[in-house]
């Protein structure tokens, strides 16, 4: 009866969490017991609201749960949803029995949107603290040790007048001569796992240890939102997922959490093989077998001079920005999978492709600004702010547009749910059907009543959150794969010949090319390829939160104190820190998949109460090593509640497109000397990729991966037929 329980939930709480308005609704005045208990029953219903969710979204992901007295009750439920609130539906009868108790955010209500901002006392106190620290080199409130802005390091690494123009932009990336994450790993060595970034007013405590890590997207998740990360994304995202506050945040990943079920994923592997097989194509067009490229010769000798090169069109000579490549081939594929909308950008670059490129840039610039120059008064009238809001108006635009049309053939709820499965069963017999977009649906599903500026927000942030992500494990897994040092040739064999051998059992059962999930799942050393592609290259390499109330982090070792945070302070999650910690991981430089084929236990300078990784504790229906296998010391997809929604699509796509390549070609980097070209750049405390390295949200190449791309001889199995 655990199912019927299930059903039945979303028309009642169970009776012990039934919470009386007036008893719940004192907010933040922490005074007393009875505030205690409160807030105790409110975090009660919170962690009940969880739960449910995850129930909700796996009680029927099986075909065998779909029979009788429970499935029934379930499938009524889903029917009566559709009833409005004002005939009577649900919602009536839920909102008669619940209280609504006052959100944990109240307080901030008002105060910004759609983060929270602190109040002025609150940012008066960070700033004294900072001051004191500086001017009378007290020791800071917060405990934390401060790291000092080397500007003369950072004056020496990027050149006077890169300096000069990063200071009166605010560039962050340039204030520190290089990659933010680059310079706090250089800091984390030197003074240990929790730490304080001051630029001046500004100032963020960094973390970079598992149980820190733990604490704050899982265990006290609740007392922190996305900060400064909203700011800066509001414009563009709105109420998406990724800012929103934790009142949306709630609302909202009801709904679209389940929207990513199994069979929905499932279904979208035929789109994975279909964009796949344009690029392969593209690729041996660029790239013909036997010549008709560039000679080795005319290659550009330096990593400097394929700057120019790129910008003369050098794709068209026979190499190809691989990097490049695969972000048009993911935005394609986010635009059909999301909503329906083929951007064909593999092939062509449209003014709505260059816009969603430029309003990324635009995105990444800001998420690394040091003053948030586009609030400046007069700001708006700056030529690169004038083209933003044009691209953002058309991008917009044409989001509105699919919303609109999706909301005029809005399809019955059963129809939605059997899609999935009609999609299954059409694939075993060969017929073509018609893939369910997300926002279908979403606007099916219409969770909370959602509005159409509501959906294009999700569009937005699923577009944002989606496409520069796995275009960014891809390319730095190949580059590392693809090495020309040599130091990952015998992965790649490994990785080839499980390939070969799949692609020979789908021959073997006369499934031609077509993946299935279980192909998927049988190549498990392409996902552990991927999987350490986003160790050593998280994306993004930083989480960002904000501390919504004073709060005490744990210690990273027995004898180090607490670092105490005031209300309103800026923290920064150093995934690529983290990730490479020579305490949690063996030689963390080194690419090898096969690290997360044994179990690492902690050593002597292990932080405190950090666990290990073992392999044993990967659940079986997990495509990667999971942060709980790690206890927190990996976080591909982030963690807790605001881990990503996206993680299985993204691992299907990238598992999809990554054994389908090293199938099919022998990749090269194009220089014509890669062994005296290639040095890695030193000066941050530890090395830059030798194709150079640059972040936004994401980790970019500074050039681009340019390789050449070689069809393998002979084929291990017959070409992906490109489509018509
Ligand atoms: C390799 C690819 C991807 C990586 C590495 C990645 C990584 C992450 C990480 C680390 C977070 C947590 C951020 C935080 O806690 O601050 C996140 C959140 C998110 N991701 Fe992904 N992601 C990927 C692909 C995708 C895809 C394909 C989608 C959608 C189709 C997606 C949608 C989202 C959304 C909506 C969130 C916000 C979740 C929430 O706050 O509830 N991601 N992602």
């Amino acid at each position: 009866m655990r199912v019927a329980a299930v059903a039945v939930a979303g028309l009642a709480w169970p009776a012990g969490s039934l919470v009386p308005r007036a008893a719940v609704g004192v907010g933040r005045r922490r005074v007393g017991l009875a505030v205690m208990e409160e807030e105790k029953a409110a975090e009660e219903r919170l962690a009940f609201e969880d739960t449910l969710m995850e129930e909700w979204s796996e009680a029927w992901e099986g075909e065998k749960d779909k029979e009788g007295f429970d499935w029934e009750m379930e499938k009524l439920r889903r029917k009566l949803e559709v009833v409005p609130e004002s005939f009577g539906g649900p919602k009536f009868w839920r909102r008669m029995i619940e209280a609504e108790p006052e959100s944990f955010y109240a307080a901030y209500e008002g105060s910004t949107y759609p983060g929270s901002k602190p109040g002025g006392l609150d940012s008066f106190r960070i700033l004294f603290n900072n001051l004191l620290q500086f001017l009378l080199g007290n020791e800071s409130e917060d405990l934390a040790p401060v790291a000092g802005w080397d500007w003369k390091g950072a004056l020496d690494r990027c050149g006077p007048g890169a300096f000069g123009k990063a200071l009166v932009s605010g560039d962050l990336q340039g204030l520190v001569g290089g990659p933010l994450f680059l310079l706090l790993t250089k800091y984390h060595r030197e003074l240990g796992p929790v730490f304080k970034l001051a630029f001046g007013p500004r100032s963020f405590i960094v973390v970079c240890d598992p149980a820190i890590a733990r604490y704050i997207l899982r265990d006290n998740s609740v007392n922190y939102d996305k900060g400064i990360l909203a700011e800066i994304l509001a414009p563009v995202l709105g109420k998406g997922l990724i800012p929103a506050d934790p009142d949306v945040w709630k609302r909202r990943r009801r709904v679209i959490s389940p929207a990513f079920h199994k069979k929905w994923l499932e279904s979208t592997l035929s789109l994975f093989d279909e964009c796949t097989a344009e690029l392969v194509a593209d690729l041996r067009r660029r790239c013909p077998p036997g010549g008709g490229g560039v000679p080795p010769g005319a290659l550009p000798d330096s990593v400097d001079a394929w700057a120019d090169w790129k910008a003369d069109g050098a794709g068209a000579l026979g190499v190809v920005d691989m990097e490049e490549r695969f972000c048009s081939v993911s935005l394609d594929i986010i635009g059909r999978a999301v909503f329906d909308y083929d951007f064909d950008s593999t092939h062509t670059e449209s003014p709505l492709v260059r816009a969603v490129y430029r309003c990324l840039v635009e995105a990444e610039r800001r998420t690394t600004a040091f003053i948030p120059f586009w609030l400046l008064p007069g700001a708006h009238l700056l030529p690169s702010q004038v083209a933003f809001r044009r691209d953002l108006d058309l991008l917009e635009g044409k989001l509105d547009e699919l919303v609109a049309a999706a909301f005029s053939e809005d399809i019955g709820e059963d129809e939605m749910l059997d899609a999935g499965a009609e999609v299954a069963d059409a694939k075993k017999d060969g017929e073509a059907v018609d893939r369910v977009s997300l926002l279908r649906f979403l606007v099916t599903v219409r969770g909370e009543e959602a509005d159409g500026r509501q959906l294009r927000d999700d569009l937005m942030t699923m577009l944002v959150a989606g496409h520069e992500t796995t275009a960014a494990l891809l390319t730095w897994t190949l580059y590392e794969l693809f090495h020309p040092s040599g130091r990952s040739s015998h992965h790649l064999e490994r990785l080839r010949s499980e390939v070969d051998g799949n692609y020979a059992a789908r021959a073997a059962e006369g499934r031609g090319t077509a993946t299935a999930y279980e192909d998927v799942v049988a190549c498990a050393f392409a996902r552990l390829c991927l999987s350490e592609g986003l160790r050593l290259y998280p994306q993004p390499p930083l989480l960002i939160r904000r501390a919504l109330d004073s709060d005490e982090l744990p210690a990273p070792y027995p004898s180090a104190a607490r670092v105490k945070l005031a209300r309103g302070t800026d923290l920064f999650l150093s995934t690529w820190s983290l990730h490479k910690n020579p305490a949690l991981w063996d030689e963390p430089e080194t690419f090898d998949p096969t690290r997360f084929e044994r179990p690492r236990r902690p050593g002597p300078d292990a932080p405190a109460g950090w666990r290990g990784f073992d392999p044993a504790k990967i659940p079986a229906q997990a495509l990667y090593p999971t942060e709980q296998s790690a206890d927190y010391a990996y976080l591909p997809f982030g963690a807790g509640g605001r881990r990503c929604v996206g993680d299985q699509f993204a691992m299907l796509e990238a598992t999809v497109m990554l054994a389908t390549l090293v199938n099919e070609f022998d990749f090269a980097f194009a220089l014509r000397d890669p062994k005296n070209n290639l040095t890695p750049k030193e000066g941050l405390g530890c090395p830059v990729a030798d194709v150079g390295m640059q972040t936004g949200a994401t980790i970019h190449t500074e050039n681009g991966l340019w390789m050449t791309a070689t069809p393998r001889a002979p084929p291990a199995h017959p070409p992906p037929i490109p489509p018509e």
